[in-house]
């Protein structure tokens, strides 16, 4: 028997029994002939004490000669022993076992270890690259091992929801076929058939559809999603979805289920959550925050000041406004105190953003200390003054441009703000729907609109008919019936309802530019199921790295990610990517004929 007890879970009742524990040394302390070390696995640290006279005499010496040679750590022991209270001056109030301790009775050695890279207690503190590479250790760190404690429970719970909710669990297939949703697809070639190849599902989007066509009803996955796109703080080439699709629903039916699963289920992080969530439209959103996923945890949002200026002689302006830009603002309270050099690198990241310039004012003793005074009337600054509410050191920032470039402008700067200056206050948990989203997006890089969330969204649209003859600019109006749910300014699900009619998605293709052929080859099995019978239906997904990210108040998605990739995609521990042999090579008909260096290109 390894073990009656885990070692984070003796307590004051296991006061005076024999109780057997397995496990690591988390460290040792020696204490002139008596050794003190603490014994640690999934559920804490306990510590042991080793003193001889309770050693039976014929053991003496072997478990002597043991604890000499084999309490080191991250050695795997077997102890049994007697739980005892410590001594008052021996308490340790910060560990959830610090009122015992167990004295040693005997020991067994399960197996050694070779001193560890790092010390497993301050893991935390070392280059990620080397936890990584090391992960199976930096992972037996507690504050590790609690992320996924509380991953595992998170998902438990939602399991146990979603299936008094009537939702089936479905498995859908990895090895799929490319219909790009955005990102760039991963790729695996066919051996059977030569130069061919599945692509790794970006989400498992069609499949679901197709399950609510089959009649499934409420369907839900914890579901693998790949995707080869840059990588950030919250994103990673293959993350996981709490992936859900609903039949015969609407938006309210999404919004009551997510906002009822997340209010039981964030009881495991300690996360009050009052509901119902806030709502937002784009539009508002973007107009009074500059993003499309706020954080509304602190004020400071955008002002209009374009009716203020609409007869200056400020020539920027005057530009912008024949242009039918805006004048937008943001007020910075007390920000008068910001340097020049601080003013400085606020219009420089307002450039690297794609603004023309960045104009400020500080509002001192009465005064409005600007560069903006040399050229606006005194009425224009006086209404500018009150539009703000500028108080005494209020800074006001402004940018004119096309409407949606100084929003997201101000939007990031805005952002950036709040954590420079501490204004959003920790601990704090804040959610919002944002919907009513465009349609359509113009890609500068493709010169093409694309799907703002995927083609398979309905459109906000009472008439479907004569859509084909509409401009660009009319079609960028068009809105869709999708919906993100924001957490703490992330995004952390999106959704929409689906396009359930075979005629309006072949319109929606063929606004998106997807000629008849296009569609057929990459999404005919979808159009002959929509020909089915297939219900009206509406779905979500949420980003379940992310929402442990955010849960859990951490920086990184990598940290809730047991065996995450680095920024380059590659797994430090395993070395994957790597190369395969020839004869792998040549089963699948490929040939390597030029590497491309990707850090070379632009
Ligand atoms: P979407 O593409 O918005 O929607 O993805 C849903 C959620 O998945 C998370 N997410 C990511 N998390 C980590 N790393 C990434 N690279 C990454 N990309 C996305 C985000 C995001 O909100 N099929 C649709 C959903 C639907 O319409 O039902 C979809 O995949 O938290």
């Amino acid at each position: 028997m390894y073990r009656t007890n885990y070692c984070g879970e003796i307590t004051e009742k296991n006061i005076g029994e024999n109780i057997i524990i397995s496990g690591w040394v988390n460290s040792r302390r020696d204490h002139g002939g008596v050794v003190f070390f603490d014994m640690r696995d999934i559920t804490g640290i306990v510590q042991v004490v080793f003193r001889i006279e309770e050693i039976e005499k014929d053991k003496l010496n072997f478990i002597e000669d043991l604890i000499k040679h084999n309490v080191k750590p991250e050695f795997v022991l077997k102890i049994s022993g007697k739980v005892v209270k410590r001594s008052e001056e021996s308490i340790n109030p910060k560990m959830k076992t610090g009122k015992i301790e167990i004295v040693l009775k005997n020991l067994e050695v399960l197996n050694t270890s070779k001193p560890p890279v790092f010390d497993i207690e301050n893991s935390q503190n070392v280059a990620e690259d080397t936890r990584l590479k090391y992960r199976f250790l930096d992972l037996r760190n507690p504050k590790m091992q609690e992320i996924f404690i509380k991953r595992s429970l998170f998902i438990e719970e939602v399991n146990k929801f979603l299936s008094n909710e009537r939702f089936l669990y479905v498995e859908t297939p990895i090895l799929t076929k490319s219909t790009p949703e955005g990102a760039r697809d991963y790729l695996v070639p066919s051996r059977v058939q030569n130069g061919m190849f599945y692509a790794l599902p970006q989400s498992p989007q069609l499949f679901k559809q197709l399950l609510m066509i089959s009649g499934f009803d409420r369907y839900y996955q914890i579901a693998k999603c790949f995707r080869d796109e840059d990588l950030r703080a919250d994103r990673q080439p293959e993350f996981t979805q709490l992936d859900m699709e609903l039949s015969f629903a609407i938006e309210e039916d999404i919004f009551d289920i997510i906002e009822r699963m997340l209010a039981k289920t964030f009881s495991i992080f300690g996360i009050n959550i009052n509901l119902p969530i806030k709502r937002l439209t784009y539009d508002e959103a973007m107009s009074r925050f500059g993003s499309d996923k706020p954080d509304t945890r602190f004020g400071m949002e955008i002002s209009d000041a374009t009716n203020i200026f609409l007869n200056t002689e400020f020539k920027v302006f005057r530009q912008i406004l024949e242009n039918k830009g805006k004048i937008l603002g943001i007020k910075v309270d007390k920000g008068s105190s910001f340097s020049r050099k601080e003013l400085d690198s606020l219009i420089e990241e307002a450039k690297i953003l794609g603004a023309k310039g960045l104009l400020y004012g500080k509002y001192i003793n009465g005064n409005f200390e600007s560069p903006l005074t040399k050229f606006a009337k005194k009425e224009e600054i006086d209404a500018l003054l009150k539009l703000f509410k500028a108080e005494d050191g209020d800074l006001i920032l402004i940018v004119s441009d096309k409407e949606e470039l100084a929003q997201k402008i101000l939007g990031t700067i805005r952002g950036n703000l709040a954590k420079k200056l501490k204004l959003i206050p920790p601990n704090s948990f804040d959610f919002l729907w944002v919907y009513d989203f465009p349609m359509f997006e113009y890609s500068e890089e493709e010169n093409r609109l694309v799907s703002k969330h995927h083609p398979f969204t309905m459109p906000s649209l009472e008439n479907f008919d004569n859509l084909e003859n509409l401009s660009i600019e009319e079609k960028l109006k068009i809105k869709s019936r999708s919906y993100d749910i924001i957490m703490n300014g992330v995004e952390l699900g999106g959704g929409s309802i689906r396009i359930h009619d075979l005629n309006i998605q072949k319109k929606v293709f063929k606004l998106l530019n997807i000629k008849d052929e296009e569609a057929e080859e990459k999404f005919g099995f979808l159009l002959e199921a929509l020909s089915y019978g297939a219900p009206p239906h509406a779905g979500i997904a949420l980003g379940l790295d992310r929402l442990i990210m955010l849960c859990m108040e951490l920086d990184s998605i990598r940290d809730v990610i047991a065996f995450p990739k680095t920024q380059k995609a590659s797994c430090l521990l395993t070395d994957a990517p790597n190369v395969v042999s020839k004869v792998q090579l040549r089963d699948l008909g490929i040939q390597i004929k030029e590497k491309i260096n990707f850090d070379k290109k632009d």
